[in-house]
């Protein structure tokens, strides 16, 4: 099929590239002229195993290209994805802006049937309005084609982008048409094998499936942060709480791991544009506030240990090594990561901070540029040179088994403070230095 893809992006990338792979002709639009002209030599401008190689195989072949603008891209295709930004405003609320610019130039430039997908995430109604957009455009310039708006919300994540896109839980669509869904259901047949994954719904609940699952996991894991306070004040250990309750299989084991906070490009976002959304329509979603409340908090979590942990909480003058930038392994994307929260909370307390992370080293370095107090440093080893103490906030593999040996030589205040749990206590202990972890009585 002739695909076209509006926002080389995150979202957009993957998809286009995934569609592309399995035989699809593939239009990528992005605007910003500079990643246009790295993505046409096939450099993905964020880290995601696997992508680049996708992109530089389908360019290749020429099943994928690039162009500036949607009136060059939409040609005659026969799917259009929207998969531009919706960054949240101070309120909360999702910024359609860009999608609203996109729906418009559709509607300008469309010259034949075509499917649009509504991909990014965006609040309920994006679906009608989005189609009301298209159908003025198309009124104005006294055309008429057929043109069905479907919403189809992604679940990808960071880090296992392709995998989760190609053999993926489910694949949801929202639309009242038959018409659309087939085309749809015809386009993902490839990622639609061995069982059905696809489900048709109608475009609200779709739209909101997506608020709704982030929340949700956002949920669990704000819940089991705030247990790890209580087994804190109580005496229990979070990680074998966490044991006994993921063996219900009710409950599940996956997304239980209490730690310095979530971040990233979904949850933050989502579940305060959820608390928005129903702001909007006149209830107050006390439980997904409460989430985000919770979250914030334990943003700060590692940082009161070490204060607490220091002398009357002085930190002037003392080192800290942090591991981690990213906000998860796998990525290089620091937005919202605890480690933000934590490495201000240190340099606002006159403290220096000696940091490495094994790929969001760039986005550290856009992000703050030359910060006083705030050293990026080439490996794992040289943030510990001269520290006082070492916080650990990405779970990356290389951090899992550390010489504690070592360490304890190393760090002038022998001092350890674990934002994921990665370590048992007792070894960080025995090798003579103080152990913190998230919940560990
Ligand atoms: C998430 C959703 O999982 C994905 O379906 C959606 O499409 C986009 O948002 P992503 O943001 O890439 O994906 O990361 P994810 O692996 O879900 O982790 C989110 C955050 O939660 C990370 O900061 C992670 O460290 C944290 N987390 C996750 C926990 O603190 N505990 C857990 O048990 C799981």
């Amino acid at each position: 099929m002739r695909v076209t893809v509006i926002g080389a992006g995150y979202v957009g990338l993957v998809t286009a590239a995934c569609f592309a792979e399995v035989g699809n002709t593939v239009t990528c639009v992005e605007r910003d002229a500079g990643r246009l002209q790295a993505l046409d030599k096939a450099q993905v401008p964020f880290y995601e195993p696997g992508l680049s190689d996708l992109v530089a195989r389908n360019i290749e072949v020429g099943r994928m290209h690039f162009v500036p603008s949607i009136a060059q891209g939409l040609g005659t295709a026969q799917v259009c994805f929207i998969a531009v930004g919706t960054p949240p405003l101070p309120s909360g609320q999702a910024d359609m802006s860009q999608v609203r610019g996109a729906a418009a130039e559709i509607g300008q430039h469309v010259s034949g049937p075509l499917v649009v997908v509504q991909k990014s995430t965006a609040p309920v109604g994006t679906v009608e309005m989005v189609q009301g957009i298209i159908d003025a455009e198309m009124a104005r310039r006294g055309v008429q084609h057929w043109v069905s708006v479907v919403s189809n919300p992604e679940f990808l994540k960071e880090g296992s982008a392709i995998e989760d896109f190609t053999r993926g839980d489910r694949i949801v669509l929202g639309s009242n048409d038959d018409k659309a869904i087939a085309v749809m259901r015809e386009l993902y047949r490839p990622f639609n094998r061995n069982h059905e994954k696809i489900m048709v719904m109608k475009p609200a609940s779709s739209e909101l499936t997506k608020y709704a699952a982030n929340t949700m996991l956002a949920t669990r894991i704000s819940f089991m942060n705030e247990l790890a306070r209580l087994a804190e004040a109580v005496g229990a250990d979070i990680e074998q709480v966490r044991l006994g309750m993921g063996e219900d299989h009710r409950i599940g084991s996956h997304f239980l791991y209490a730690g310095a906070g979530y971040g990233g490009s979904c949850f933050p976002k989502d579940v305060k544009a959820l608390a928005f959304m129903a702001r909007e329509a006149g209830m107050h979603a006390e439980l997904a506030e409460a989430v985000d409340a919770v979250n914030q908090r334990q943003k700060q979590r590692l940082f009161e240990k070490i204060a607490a942990h220091f002398a009357a909480g002085d930190l002037k003058d003392r080192t800290f090594a942090v591991w981690g930038l990213a906000f998860k392994p796998n990525t290089d994307d620091m937005r919202d990561a605890p480690s933000i929260d934590l490495i201000e909370a240190l340099l606002g307390a006159g403290a220096r901070v000696q940091a490495f992370d094994p790929v969001a080293m760039d986005s550290a370095r856009k992000l703050w540029g030359e910060r006083p107090g705030l050293t990026l440093c080439k490996d794992a080893a040289s943030a510990l040179q001269g520290a006082d103490a070492l916080a650990v906030v990405t779970e990356w593999h290389t951090f899992r088994s550390p010489d504690f040996d070592q360490l304890a030589a190393q760090l002038k205040a022998k001092a350890v403070f674990d934002g994921r749990n990665l370590w048992d206590p007792q070894a960080v202990r025995s090798a003579g230095l103080a152990y913190y972890g998230i919940g560990r009585g």
